[in-house]
């Protein structure tokens, strides 16, 4: 086809691609295409502005290596991870929500009861709560990926200071589905804005917080992992989400507990942890098999 017009280049886009190996694959570029030809033509977007777009994206290598990933972010700040979560959703139980880029594989195993603040800075949280299927039914050989920020809003990886699985953990829930441990409060901090991502950010006159959370992927035998995370009712940032993961039943109530005996028996810093204390409920719903 010649003399393309800008009526016409989003058909001719489709009909080139008519010998495309997989029928997915052309369906997935050929909407992708024809929302970026439509982008332009509304937009009337300029020469100086697709180039700084194009800059940006090219910007973004300098900023990624593997402790760090711009376009990661880039599809985080866009809402682009978030709507990929909520398309992929399941219709019932406990909410899914980003990954994030923190979590990590083989982090060490905690038992149920254990602690992970050890008294390090920030204030100490007791976490308790049960996972359950559909049914109400606990399943036999459920584990919780656990991770969160230090009490300096610092991923272990952004923060030399720390050990390097520090606050990652793996925790094998009882057979009646119960779980506790103890942590730091997780408090809100903002996702790296010295990048393009950053820019993108100030252009629309944002900011790059996140509320405080904790993250958490729900692995029982059989099942879909359910990635999610958790969030404190009284965070300021819950409805400024930067990365858009904040979903109604994932914020919990955060209270006071200034007595061990409502703390977990199996707790192992019961006895060690300040009173008063942060306490919170996790209950998960597992979407059905
Ligand atoms: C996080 O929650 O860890 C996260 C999510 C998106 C971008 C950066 C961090
Ligand atoms: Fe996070």
């Amino acid at each position: 086809m010649r003399d393309l017009t800008p009526a016409s280049i989003t058909q001719a886009f489709a009909d080139y691609a008519r010998h495309a190996p997989s029928a997915r694959g052309r369906e997935l570029l050929v909407a992708l295409a024809g929302h970026l030809h439509a982008f332009v033509r509304d937009s009337k977007v300029t020469q100086a502005e697709w180039n700084a777009a194009i800059d940006a994206l090219t910007r973004a290598t300098r900023f990624t290596d593997d402790k760090r990933n711009e376009y990661i972010l880039f599809s985080d700040l866009l809402g682009v991870s978030s709507l990929v979560d909520m398309v992929n959703a399941a219709a019932s139980g406990t909410p899914s929500s980003v990954l994030g880029p923190f979590f990590i594989e083989g982090a060490p195993d905690l038992p149920n009861g254990g602690d992970l603040w050890r008294g390090q800075e920030g204030e100490p949280l007791v976490v308790s709560g049960r996972v359950v299927d559909a049914d109400g039914k606990p399943v036999p050989g459920t584990v919780l990926a656990l991770w969160q920020t230090a009490g300096n809003a610092l991923y272990a990886q952004q923060d030399p200071a720390q050990p390097p699985t520090n606050y990652h953990a793996r925790l094998a829930v009882a057979d009646d589905g119960t779980f506790a441990y103890s942590t730091v409060r997780p408090v809100s901090y903002k996702v790296p804005d010295d990048g393009p991502a950053g820019d993108m950010l100030r252009l629309l006159g944002r900011d790059a917080w996140r509320p405080a959370h904790l993250h958490m992927i729900v692995q029982a035998p059989g099942r879909r992992p359910l990635v999610t995370e958790f969030f404190p009712e009284d965070d300021p940032h819950l409805d400024g989400d930067a990365v858009f993961g904040v979903r109604g039943r994932l914020v919990l109530p955060f209270a006071r507990a200034t007595d061990r005996a409502a703390l977990p028996a199996h707790l192992v810093a019961r006895n060690a942890l300040p009173l008063p204390v942060w306490t919170t409920r996790i209950d998960v719903t597992l979407p059905p098999a």
